[in-house]
């Protein structure tokens, strides 16, 4: 070994690590308990932590940002399922695609609905509309069921991690 190999090494050793950022904020504790209490902590906190308000955010402020998360992946679902719908030639299967994306779009809808009911304090409406925005979704995966290997699977994907986030924006509508 050489002296600068040496030296090299042993700089690396000692030259303290730079500090560590500051993780965990005041309100993450607020975050980690909702999506805990919402049983896909996974799924929920991935969409909360990609939003810069959630650690400022309040009880109503984490479930919008749900519904927001929501909304995001009901408009990738409907684009995927209309580029599905122009690469497929199985008429069957068109339809089914076809009827999945009109599902999705109507799902946004409700989200937007469930938005403003969130606003206004109507907690009730709001979990009405993601529970109905939560049924499009449910009838699309039923009716792809049979044509499942015909689904990309990132789509397939998609879709479920759509049921999670319903999932946890129910559970943390309810409470609120
Ligand atoms: C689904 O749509 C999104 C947004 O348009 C796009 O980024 C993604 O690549 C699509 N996935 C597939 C498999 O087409």
């Amino acid at each position: 070994m050489t002296f600068f190999t040496i030296f090299t090494i042993l700089h690396l050793l000692l030259t303290p690590s730079p500090p560590l950022l500051k993780l965990v904020r005041a309100d993450d504790q607020l975050i980690q308990m909702e999506c805990h209490n919402a049983e896909v902590p996974t799924t929920c906190m991935l969409c909360l932590k990609s939003d810069r308000g959630a650690a400022a955010a309040d009880k109503v402020g984490i479930a919008t940002i749900l519904v927001n998360c929501l909304k995001n992946h009901a408009n990738t679902l409907a684009a995927n399922m209309s580029d599905l719908v122009s690469g497929t030639k199985d008429q069957v299967v068109k339809i089914v695609l076809h009827e999945c994306g009109q599902g999705y779009s109507s799902a946004k809808k409700k989200l937007s609905s469930a938005t403003s009911s969130l606003k206004s304090g109507k907690y009730d409406d709001a979990e009405r509309f993601v529970n109905e925005a939560l049924k499009y979704e449910l009838t699309c995966h039923s009716k792809i069921g049979s044509y499942k290997e015909r689904i990309p699977e990132d789509i397939v994907h998609e879709m479920k991690i759509y049921e999670e986030l319903s999932e946890a924006a129910k559970r943390i509508v309810e409470r609120l």
